[in-house]
């Protein structure tokens, strides 16, 4: 919208409906298939899928009030957080020309977690689509029309690559891939013809490090630069996103278990040879890990694992086992825990 619209736009727009509050919530997601790598401006450099979480969510709302000298006020878990702020004033600069509305507002935001603090699961996934809901949002009621899920996860991108996967659900693929009809490098898309066993797919999520990471993400995507494996690994994300597409499908879980458990450990091999490497699984990451393929080796039960950038351990599973995986987590994984603490979360539906 150029500014002489935007002008029109306003004048057709009561004085008093400028003011305008958006609260939403959005879940964090898990990817299956990792995106591991990026391009200016946040262009992966692989397709990802991920399931779409419903426990694990920010709640944001966003307090647009008009002003000729826009500025940004953050609130986190009710108390100012200044340091916040840089990230989403370069995020609203980033999507000004998406957005020029925007540049007519202050933005009072008031945000918090269903998470711990620092308990070691990214925020920024599910702050990020909360945040770009808001604005989709504050842009239909100056337009008169529905909230665009799709610009929501473009912008979501723009705040944090995986962000974009979080607006709907259960299973969201963002990233170019040729057997995704309408995918895109700049919006993720859901996957809507997978087999119903994934719809209740259950992850409980194990704290084996809460608090800050030793390497950020931004930091590990930029090392995929130059990296010696980069071109092998892209191309393998392409081949096992192939390849769970049609598993996804069908629900056969044993070659599920096999890509989802070898997309985790690929992901943490591109750290453990970046230059310089880094290990951001501990010791007990390690030991869940062993347990999770001896128990289901022993049960048959398809219970497997998962990692996202750090240490913290993803138990994904069909729900009718959940009292099997619920009392191997008690009597044997929760040991391996900060303060034996686990979520236990599920397959949700994307923002509200
Ligand atoms: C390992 O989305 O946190 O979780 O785009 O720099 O914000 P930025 O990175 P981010 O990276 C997520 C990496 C991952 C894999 C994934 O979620 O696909």
């Amino acid at each position: 919208m150029n500014d002489q619209l935007l002008e029109e736009f306003k004048s057709n727009l009561k004085e008093n409906e400028f003011s305008y509050k958006a609260t939403h919530r959005a879940p964090s997601n898990i990817a299956l298939v990792k995106y591991w790598g990026k391009y200016d401006p946040q262009i992966p450099a692989n397709p990802s899928i991920s399931f779409t979480l419903s426990k694990a969510f920010t709640d944001t709302t966003v307090f647009f009030e008009p002003s000729k000298s826009p500025e940004i006020n953050l609130k986190f878990e009710g108390e100012a957080k200044p340091s916040f702020i840089p990230k989403i004033q370069s995020f609203v600069d980033r999507i000004g020309v998406y957005c020029p509305y925007l540049k007519g507002y202050s933005l009072n935001i008031e945000t918090s977690n269903s998470f711990p603090h620092s308990s070691g699961i990214a925020s920024s996934a599910s702050g990020m689509a909360a945040l770009a809901m808001a604005i989709c949002n504050l842009e239909a009621k100056l337009s008169g029309s529905e909230v665009n899920l799709k610009k929501a996860s473009f912008l979501a991108r723009l705040g944090s690559g995986s962000a974009a996967r979080s607006i709907e659900g259960p299973l969201m693929s963002w990233g170019f891939h040729k057997d995704i009809t309408e995918s895109s490098d700049l919006f993720a898309t859901p996957f809507l013809e997978a087999h119903p066993i994934f719809n209740t797919y259950q992850d409980a999520i194990l704290l084996v490090h809460k608090g800050v990471k030793s390497v950020s993400s931004t930091v590990g995507h930029n090392l995929m630069n130059n990296h010696p494996f980069a071109k092998r690994r892209f191309a393998q994300a392409n081949d096992h996103l192939a390849k769970l597409l049609t598993v996804l499908r069908g629900g056969e879980l044993d070659q599920f278990i096999e890509i989802v458990e070898l997309e985790a450990l690929s992901l943490h091999a591109m750290m453990l040879s970046s230059t310089p490497s880094y290990i951001l699984m501990q010791p007990g990451t390690l030991s869940i890990i062993q347990r999770i393929r001896t128990f289901r080796a022993e049960t048959n039960i398809p219970v497997c694992f998962t990692l996202d950038a750090g240490a913290n351990v993803h138990v994904l599973y069909p729900v009718e086992n959940k009292k099997r995986v619920i009392d191997l987590i008690d009597n044997e994984l929760a040991a391996f825990c900060e303060d034996r603490q686990y979520l236990l979360d599920e397959c949700g539906f994307g923002a509200k």
